[in-house]
């Protein structure tokens, strides 16, 4: 759309006002309203994507902190005091399905007990013969053997009676029983060298890292050491690192899937960009256990220096992303847009990052980095899945089903997972019957036309739905006609001046 700059000076302020009443920002044409709650809602989104694995007490008073203690997670006290009750439902979920649906063949255990069954067997569940939960059908035995889900949080969130995520981790464990992939929840306050960093994400990330390292180590001196002080049946050898909130949800959809090409290709590090957003998630990504992926991490970590004074940083999530325009400088084209080369570009995203002090100008942060990759989302070790192209859905809605994705990001409680796929399916689900995608509320179909038809309203998509004409079965890059467009449209959010908080410059 374009606009007069006497259009945008005498309009805008005007509208800005009418926004306001409204509650909402809209574009100059009043064609994408997007009201304050949507904002809300998809920020905390945003930020709850990477914030759920509860981060501890906050103690620091930088206005980072601030900022994020605004939005982010619902602290466990908030179980059961929500106005609906969130919490205490979700008890109620548990103990009603045990005194009423049937168990299955081979068991005489309330759902309630299998549950706890499943959730307090460890890892190595894996190797052990699935005698108390008869209807699995086995995979081939160790095929998934050296792949390990990682999420690491506050043990409470994964507590098999109480804790938030304890569906989430309930159908990850019989994920593993099938599989044979082995599933770790752990405390990254085990990394005792990574309490150093007084952001929680930071210390996620070091966590990560100093694991990697460690089984890069006993690699090399052939030792088990790290795999035995966790509890593995072998060291891993690709991790899938997940956030809390990240559930299960094709149970049939072997990891192996996805890691044999990535073996083939020699890819190291696989991320994917967020749907609605366009944002390239911090907390869910894939990484081969290799020098590169370690080195990749502590890179990741080490600029944490360059949040000191900068106002919304969405943690390491924004830090991600200077990150990758930094570590794949060598393999990116110029001129994108504005940005003349590299170092312009390192400049350019750099300058955008410290001016970003809330989701609006985040977002045209995002924006420009997107710009500074250009069409390539293929690298040579590092993937980035594009939009629904990730191994987990990222649509923070409803539950879509496809064949793509093993997970669904953003399952924060299960009420709202009741709401989504029904009591009784959480019910199977728990029994290793079936993964919870099977009853999505939406057909492949119905996603196919949802995902297509989306309008672009945040400034990092650069006012195209790149996935229109082609999703689930779209190129890994992104096609030069698609790309002309949305650098066009990047280009405008990633330098964008107006006070708008979404869609489009
Ligand atoms: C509580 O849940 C009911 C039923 O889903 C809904 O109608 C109501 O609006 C909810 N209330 C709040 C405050 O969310
Ligand atoms: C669970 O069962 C109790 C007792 O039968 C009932 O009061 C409650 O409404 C039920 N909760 C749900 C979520 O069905
Ligand atoms: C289980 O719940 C359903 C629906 O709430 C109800 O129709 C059925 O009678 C219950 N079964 C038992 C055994 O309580
Ligand atoms: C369930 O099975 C266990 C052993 O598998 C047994 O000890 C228990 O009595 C059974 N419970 C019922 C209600 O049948
Ligand atoms: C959750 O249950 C554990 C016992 O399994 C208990 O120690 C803990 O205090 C409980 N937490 C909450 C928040 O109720
Ligand atoms: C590690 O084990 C492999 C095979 O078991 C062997 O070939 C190699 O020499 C061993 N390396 C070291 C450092 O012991
Ligand atoms: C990169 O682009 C900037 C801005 O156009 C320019 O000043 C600089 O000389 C260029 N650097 C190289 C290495 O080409
Ligand atoms: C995607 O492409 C593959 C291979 O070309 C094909 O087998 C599959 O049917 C396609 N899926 C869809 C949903 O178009």
């Amino acid at each position: 759309m374009r606009i007069g700059r006497h259009f945008l000076w005498t309009v805008l302020p005007f509208q800005a006002l009418l926004s306001l009443a409204y509650l909402g920002f809209c574009d100059s044409t009043w064609k994408y309203c997007v009201s304050f709650d949507e904002i809300i809602r998809s920020s905390t989104e945003q930020l709850r994507g990477t914030v759920d694995v509860a981060p501890p007490a906050r103690q620091g008073t930088s206005s980072t902190e601030q900022l994020r203690g605004s939005v982010d997670v619902a602290p466990p006290a908030r179980q059961g005091t929500d106005v609906n009750g969130t919490g205490s439902f979700e008890t109620e979920i548990i103990v009603n399905s045990s005194s009423n649906v049937s168990n299955g063949k081979g068991s005489n255990a309330s759902n309630d007990d299998n549950a706890m069954d499943l959730a307090r067997q460890s890892a190595d569940l894996a190797r052990q013969s699935t005698t108390s939960l008869a209807p699995i059908q086995l995979a081939p035995i160790g095929l998934l053997r050296d792949h390990l889900v990682l999420a690491m949080g506050d043990v409470g969130r994964f507590n098999p009676q109480n804790g938030t995520y304890r569906l989430n981790r309930a159908f990850w464990e019989c994920y593993s029983k099938k599989w044979g992939a082995s599933v770790l929840f752990i405390d990254p306050r085990r990394f005792e060298k990574c309490q150093l960093h007084t952001d929680w994400f930071f210390r996620r990330v070091c966590a990560v890292a100093s694991l990697v390292e460690a089984f890069v180590r006993d690699s090399k001196e052939n030792v088990s050491e790290t795999a035995d002080s966790f509890g593995l049946p072998v060291a891993p050898r690709w991790i899938f690192h997940l956030d809390g909130d990240s559930m299960l949800s094709n149970l049939d959809l072997p990891l192996s899937d996805f890691t044999v090409p990535w073996d083939r290709e020699g890819k190291s590090l696989v991320f994917y960009e967020r749907f609605h957003n366009g944002e390239i998630a911090a907390g869910n990504y894939a990484l081969r256990v290799s020098e590169l992926a370690a080195q990749f991490l502590r890179g990741w970590e080490r600029k944490v220096s360059e949040t000191k004074n900068v106002k919304f940083t969405n943690s390491d999530n924004g830090v991600l992303h200077l990150h990758l325009v930094w570590y794949l400088q060598k393999e990116l084209s110029f001129p994108q847009g504005s940005l003349q080369n590299a170092s312009h570009a390192w400049a350019s995203v750099l300058r955008q990052f410290r001016a970003s002090k809330d989701i609006g100008s985040y977002d045209r942060f995002v924006a420009l980095v997107k710009l500074a990759l250009g069409p390539r989302r293929d690298f040579k070790h590092l993937l980035v899945g594009r939009r629904g192209h990730g191994f987990c859905a990222d649509d923070w809605t409803k539950m879509y089903l496809s064949k793509l994705h093993v997970c669904h990001h953003a399952v924060k409680s299960a009420a709202q997972l009741v709401k989504m796929i029904g009591q009784s399916c959480i019910d199977k689900s728990l029994q290793c019957l079936q993964g919870p995608a099977v009853c999505a509320p939406q057909t492949e179909r119905e996603a196919r036309v949802k995902l297509r038809n989306f309008k672009p309203d945040r400034f990092a998509l650069g006012n195209v739905n790149d996935i229109s004409s082609c999703w689930p079965n779209c190129t890994r890059d992104i096609p030069q006609a698609v790309w002309g467009q949305m650098a066009v449209g990047l280009q405008k959010n990633g330098h964008c001046l107006s006070p708008r908080m979404a869609c489009c410059c």
